[in-house]
Parts: C-alpha cells; sequence; structure tokens
C-alpha cells in the first residue's frame, strides 16, 4: 500500500528519525523492550526503549538485544531524574544510538550537551510553551507534546489544546511530534495537518503481538473503555501525587485509601513529611512491573491512556502501522 498525502506531511518527521513513517511508538516502563521496540522499527515505525529504572548494565545488554532484532533505527528514553543518567548517556553513546528522549522533568544541565556531544538527536517533553521554545533553542532537536488523554505520567492540558497552542508557534521552524489519546489515523491526519512531524503512540501499542505484556494485562486493556483510563487524584497538597494515567482496579481504589490513612498520620503528628512522603511513594514502586510481567491486573498499576477503548484485539505491529496509515490517508483523500 501506498500512503502518498500521509507520507508527504512525515516527511520532516521520518527524515529526522531515518523511519519509513514518522509513527513512535512512546517508550512503556517494562513493554517497551528489545521485542516490541524491534517490530515497531522493522514496521516502519519508530520504537523507542524504556530504560526507566535500568541500570547502566541493563540498558547496555537491552541495547545490544534490540540490534540482534533489528537493522532499522530506533531510540532510547531516559528519565531525567535517574541518578545514573550521565552514565546511561555513555551507553547510548557507546551504541551509537540515534535519538534519545528526555522524558520526566526538566533535563538536567549538560545532559543535552553530553547527548549531542555523544552523537544522539535528543527529543524533550515540555508540557507549556515558553519550556518548549527555552529547550528548543538550548539545543534540543524535537519536542513531543503530550496531553492529559496519555498513559502514564501527564500534564493538566488535553492534546488538543496543546497542540492548538504549540503547533502554530513552533511547527515551522522545529520538529514537533504530538502525543496523548491518538488511537486511530483520523486524528493523527489531523495532527499533520496542523503541523505536527509525526505523532507518538503508547496506549495503541502496548498490546500488540509482538508485545511482551502478560495475557491478563492485554485483557484488561481490550475490555476497558475510555473512562476506566482515569487519573490518580491527589487527596492532599502535603503528599506527592504526580497524576498517572491508568486503569481503575483495586490499586488505584487502595491509593486513595493510602492518601488519607497517610494524611491522618500527619495531622496526629505521628510520621514526619519525609516518612509520609516515603510511603505514598512506595505505594506504587514496582507496580507497573506487577501489571505488564506478571498480570496482577489487581493490585498492579494497569497504565493507560483514554485510547484505551478503541484498542480490542490482540493484532501485529504491522496491521497497527498499516490501518493507522489507511486511515489517515482517507481522511486526507476525503478533504
Ligand atoms: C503502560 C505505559 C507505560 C509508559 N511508560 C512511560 C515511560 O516509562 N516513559 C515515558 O516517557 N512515557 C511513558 N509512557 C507514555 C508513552 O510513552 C506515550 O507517550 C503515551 O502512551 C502516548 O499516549 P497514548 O497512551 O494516549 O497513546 C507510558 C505509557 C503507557 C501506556
Amino acid at each position: 500500500m501506498s500512503y502518498p498525502k500521509t507520507n508527504h506531511l512525515m516527511a520532516r518527521g521520518a527524515a529526522f528519525l531515518g523511519s519509513e513513517y514518522a509513527i513512535l511508538c512512546g517508550a512503556m516502563s517494562w513493554v517497551s523492550e528489545r521485542n516490541l521496540v524491534a517490530a515497531i522499527s522493522n514496521a516502519g515505525g519508530f520504537g523507542v526503549i524504556a530504560c526507566g529504572a535500568m541500570t547502566p548494565e541493563l540498558l547496555d545488554a537491552e541495547i545490544a538485544a534490540t540490534k540482534t532484532l533489528t537493522t532499522k533505527p530506533f531510540g532510547v528514553n531516559l528519565i531525567t531524574m535517574h541518578p545514573q543518567l550521565f552514565e546511561l548517556i555513555e551507553v547510548c553513546g557507546r551504541h551509537n544510538v540515534g535519538h534519545v528522549a528526555l522524558a520526566g522533568g526538566i533535563p538536567p544541565k549538560g545532559s543535552v550537551e553530553a547527548l549531542k556531544a555523544a552523537g544522539a538527536k535528543v527529543l524533550v517533553f515540555a508540557p507549556t510553551l515558553a519550556l518548549a521554545k527555552k529547550l528548543l533553542r538550548g539545543g534540543a532537536d524535537a519536542l513531543v507534546i503530550e496531553g492529559s488523554e496519555a498513559g502514564g505520567h501527564i500534564g493538566p492540558v488535553a492534546t488538543s489544546v496543546l497542540a492548538q497552542e504549540m503547533l502554530p508557534a513552533l511547527a515551522d521552524e522545529y520538529l514537533v511530534f504530538v502525543a496523548g489519546g491518538i488511537g486511530r489515523g483520523e486524528a493523527m491526519a489531523g495532527y499533520l495537518e496542523m503541523g505536527a512531524a509525526g505523532v507518538q503512540l503508547g496506549t495503541r501499542f502496548a498490546c500488540a503481538t509482538e508485545s511482551i505484556a502478560h495475557p491478563d494485562f492485554k485483557k484488561a486493556f481490550f475490555r476497558a473503555n475510555a473512562r476506566d483510563a482515569v487519573a490518580s487524584v491527589q487527596l492532599d497538597p502535603r503528599l506527592p501525587v504526580i497524576p498517572v494515567r491508568a486503569l481503575k482496579n483495586k490499586g488505584t481504589e487502595e491509593f486513595t485509601q493510602k492518601q488519607r490513612e497517610v494524611g491522618l498520620l500527619l495531622d496526629q503528628g505521628s510520621v514526619d513529611m519525609m516518612e509520609a512522603q516515603l510511603r505514598i511513594e512506595h505505594f506504587w514502586a514496582g507496580a507497573l512491573r506487577r501489571a505488564v510481567i506478571d498480570g496482577d491486573i489487581e493490585n498492579g498499576s494497569l497504565m493507560a491512556g483514554q485510547s484505551v477503548g478503541m484498542v480490542t484485539e490482540e493484532e501485529p505491529v504491522a496491521a497497527i502501522i498499516d490501518t493507522l496509515l489507511a486511515e489517515s490517508e482517507a481522511a486526507l483523500t476525503r478533504r
């Protein structure tokens, strides 16, 4: 199949990524490992390894293993607050990883420079136009804007609004990829027409045939509707809760209860602030792994975006990408 209109709109993004299509599969901790990453890149998209909390040794092994499964380009996503960020950057440099995304906060001083010195192109995330401009002027090569419809850690603003704020201001001069809530090709076409260089999807790919996610994790996705993918709520402003969008389950209910309990202990003076924050942070430690790898869909974290309602069956990555492209092309042809 050929998709001339879509390819035309994706040309800049695809040239930047070195892939056939400017469709990134956003890094998903535990899910975006060698198998899914290689499958995405082999199908013409751009796979990204989720480093998450991996040590430099584990990242080294994951990149090496991915290279045995694909000769196509793929990227690595590093979390900015990782205590060994600069060692992870060195690992990427040693493997000549072409693209690194810095996620989870403002890139620390020297990190963008270190990546560029290692020969990588740098993708950054920014929740506001002012920060986006600062990072792009400061040397980042591309921007990902991610709206609150997305799965995982989210900001407060919807993709549709971020796209209207950011694309007209930035897309002529810079490469901007749009993420969050994209489940079909028509939506992809819409953002491309607004000037996006490409798109990033996570939820739509999480349950692909090639994904190693546990069968029960996948079944939970197939059963879920958009309204089941809810953002975690912060009950007490004293406690650190970064909103995460995930499917409702026993764990999300217990988390609300946990916040109440810890808030009460703080009021009573039976724990100090440090202990309270630790109790909250520990609640979810390992929870995504429990859901994705062990299939504990009751107590684990089922991170998913609102597009989960459009994920109804297990399909190979290549079929998902073909569907997205065909839907996009049909939409662009109708106009
Ligand atoms: C299960 C899951 C885990 C995720 N883990 C990460 C992560 O480790 N790092 C990151 O930058 N984004 C992470 N994300 C966000 C994705 O990379 C991607 O940007 C997002 O899923 C796009 O929105 P969508 O889910 O609406 O397609 C995760 C998303 C999901 C669904």
